[in-house]
């Protein structure tokens, strides 16, 4: 992608509408004509770096809801009336139209109080400087750069525009690392300063917000280094005392997902990796974790306990499965990428890459017409053989067979010594 130059707006807007597909175009272009519309924050940041655009955040000094209901009368649109903005989804794109507006905050952490303004004061309202420049979509083209934000960008800095900014709205404290790791910028030093003394207001954040912060760390492409230096910066502790980073946790979130689990779980049972079963609960209390996370980091603090059951190399790969298997798979690939010993993380690993995923050839079908009776024999059966494969005492169908034979005979023989111990004591 070629990066057009930065100080020719109308470059800029054609490389910026020339990323999206007839849809988004045409919805832009409907709005843009409307009213005086600018393009605003991570679009045009991105533009400006020769970067792909993802989705498009749009202003207009005009009420954003009455704008999108008159101009697009057509579209669905999702609407917000407390901060007066508008988004609709097109061609994969999410666009939202927002009221230019002020905000003031009556205390640190807390949703602000919103006011219609000028484009200029919307700009001042921003996270940095580099989110705060805005291209005008409508007539001529033209760049609004009041802070800066331009040179910030060739710069490579993420820097606030005023002095509570992290105070104000902690969650600029999570976005700060994550847009320098994924952008490769740095935090400006006096910018992280402030970060450092603003660390004490995460309490204040709700429980959703740090979550989502989270979140949206662990799912970018560079999330493990935005935690690692989330973690350097001690904003990993102010969120729970027990939450941490280090390079092979680092490791394990940077490899193509190579174990195949679910890796928000997985992110989250990283961080929460050196926790106590106590602690866990804790943190999900914290956080409100979502179902699925909220287990992986359960799983990973119980697993800890269980640990030292693994650390064996002559384990055998059937009793790995029993204790294991109890787990998400998210945990075990945690406890695989954290454990202190060597033959844990082993085991785990081979867990993960291999013997999770044998089962045996024959069905509980089979098992049936064998002569397995219903109910949870059939279970039970199955769980023989599957272990006798992980041993390697069954190799093909036909080993499996002999086992199931065996075992229906043992279930016979035991119905015939209770049979006949229930005669006797009929008998007497
Ligand atoms: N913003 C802010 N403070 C926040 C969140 C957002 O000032 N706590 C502003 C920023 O100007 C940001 C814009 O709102 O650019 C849109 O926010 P968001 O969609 O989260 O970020 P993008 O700029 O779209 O960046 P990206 O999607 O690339 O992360």
């Amino acid at each position: 992608m070629s990066v057009p130059p930065a100080d020719d707006p109308r470059a800029l807007r054609d490389a910026l509408l020339g990323q999206l597909a007839g849809g988004a175009r045409g919805v832009i272009a409907t709005l843009a004509a409307e009213a005086p519309l600018y393009a605003v924050g991570g679009a045009v940041r991105d533009v400006i770096l020769g970067r792909p655009v993802a989705d498009i955040d749009l202003v207009s000094e005009r009420d954003a809801i009455d704008l999108a209901q008159h101009a697009l009368p057509e579209t669905h649109l999702t609407t917000h009336t407390r901060f007066r903005t508008a988004s609709l989804r097109i061609d994969g794109r999410r666009i939202d139209l927002a009221t230019a507006r002020s905000e003031t905050y009556e205390r640190p952490a807390a949703l602000p109080r919103v006011a219609p303004a000028p484009i200029g004061d919307d700009l001042r309202r921003r996270d940095f400087a580099v989110n705060a420049v805005a291209l005008r979509l409508s007539g001529d083209a033209a760049l609004l750069d009041p802070i800066d934000g331009i040179a910030d960008i060739h710069a490579r800095r993420i820097r606030v525009l005023h002095d509570r900014s992290f105070i104000d709205d902690p969650t600029r404290i999570f976005r700060a690392h994550r847009y320098a790791a994924r952008l490769g910028f740095t935090i400006d030093p006096h910018t992280r300063e402030l970060l450092r003394q603003a660390l004490p207001h995460i309490a204040a954040l709700s429980a959703a917000r740090v979550r989502r912060e989270l979140e949206l760390v662990i799912a970018e492409m560079t999330g493990a280094a935005a935690l690692a230096s989330l973690h350097e910066d001690g904003v990993l502790a102010a969120v729970h005392p027990v939450l941490a980073w280090d390079a092979p946790r680092s490791a394990a979130l940077t490899v193509p997902p190579r174990w195949q689990v679910p890796w928000q779980p997985f992110g989250f049972a990283l961080l929460s990796a050196g926790s106590s079963a106590d602690e866990a609960e804790s943190i999900d209390a914290r956080l409100h974790l979502r179902r699925a996370d909220a287990e992986a980091v359960r799983g990973i603090a119980a697993l800890r306990q269980s640990a030292h059951m693994l650390a064996r190399r002559d384990a055998k790969p059937s009793g790995v499965v029993v204790l294991l298997d109890r787990y998400p798979p998210a945990s075990v690939a945690a406890l695989a990428a954290t454990a202190a010993d060597g033959v844990v993380r082993e085991i785990a690993h081979r867990y993960l890459a291999e013997w999770r995923h044998v089962k045996p050839q024959l069905s509980g079908r089979d098992l049936q017409e064998m002569g397995v009776p219903e109910g949870p024999r059939v279970q039970q059966g199955l769980q023989l053989i599957r272990a006798a494969r992980l041993d390697g005492w069954a190799r093909d169908r036909d080993d499996e067979r002999v086992l199931v034979a065996r075992f229906v005979k043992s279930i016979r023989d035991a119905g015939a010594m209770t049979g006949e111990l229930r005669l006797h004591s009929n008998g007497h």
